[in-house]
């Protein structure tokens, strides 16, 4: 088992929701140091833990990635946590919305896995951790946009596995149900808190697990999306409809 103890983590989105709690449960793994990156250092919590750095980051800017890579020669394990979620689906949502859930979700990613790949080849064994989401599977039409950036996503995570699979670099794709946080502000949904989520999910990167679901709700839609993919288009058809 590779542990997370001494290893140096770099999370996207760290100030808030599942980042926050990533950050919480690597200090309790025992890393040795976190990058905890936001868009605005002034939004960053206090962890009271001075192994924490905290950075300016926006994934859409990659020029910024770029100058983050350089100067964290030393990240063994990237959590790329950042995302959006925007409402809409394909046919009528704005598609400058469409447009913001891609930019985000996968080409702020794709571009952190881009800078980081080298970075992490010197300090192997490494791992890339991509907070994807269980839509990934199948889409929710009413937030269409945002699944298909998260299944794009998931693909390229995939994609990522495998060229990096003989350089001492695992690819973790996480696979989220609805968890409680800001991203589903309003919903009646009974759903996790994420501080036992990013628990759960750090738990499972440790055993080596490569596809994690780390919530019942999300479980649950995957083992049935896994028996039959189309009882899960039928059961999100449902919500859709609002059957
Ligand atoms: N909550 C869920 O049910 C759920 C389910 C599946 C997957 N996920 C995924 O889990 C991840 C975390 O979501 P969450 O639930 O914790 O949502 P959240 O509470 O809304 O937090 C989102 C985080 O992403 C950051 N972010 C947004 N755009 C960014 C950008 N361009 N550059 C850098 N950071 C940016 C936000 O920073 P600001 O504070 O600056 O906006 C914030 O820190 C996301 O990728 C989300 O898609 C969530």
């Amino acid at each position: 088992m590779q542990t997370l103890k001494e290893k140096v983590i770099l999370i996207t989105g760290a100030n808030r929701g599942i980042g926050k709690s990533l950050v919480k449960a690597s200090l309790e793994k025992g890393a040795k140091k976190i990058y905890a990156t936001s868009r605005d250092v002034n939004k960053m919590p206090n962890f009271g833990d001075k192994r924490i750095e905290t950075l300016a980051l926006d994934i859409t800017d990659n020029t910024q990635i770029l100058e983050i890579a350089k100067n964290t020669k030393d990240v063994n394990v990237l959590i790329n946590n950042a995302g959006i979620l925007s409402y809409g689906n394909i046919l009528k949502g704005e598609i400058s919305m469409l447009e913001d859930d891609m930019r985000v979700n996968y080409y702020g990613t794709v571009n952190m896995m881009r800078a980081f790949a080298p970075v992490l080849e010197q300090n192997t064994p490494a791992r890339i951790i991509n907070i994807a989401s269980i839509v990934a599977y199948s889409p929710l039409a009413s937030i269409a946009g945002y699944s298909a950036s998260k299944t794009a996503l998931y693909s390229a995570t995939l994609s990522v596995r495998t060229e990096l699979e003989k350089k001492g670099i695992t690819v973790h794709a996480v696979n989220p149900g609805a968890i409680d946080t800001d991203m589903n502000k309003g919903s009646d949904w009974d759903m996790p808190a994420p501080d036992g989520i990013a628990k759960i999910i750090l738990d499972k990167v440790e055993v080596g697990e490569l596809d994690i679901v780390p919530d019942v709700m999300g479980l649950e839609m995957y083992n049935t999306w896994k028996e039959e993919p189309s009882r899960l288009a039928e059961m999100f058809s449902k919500m859709y409809h609002g059957e």
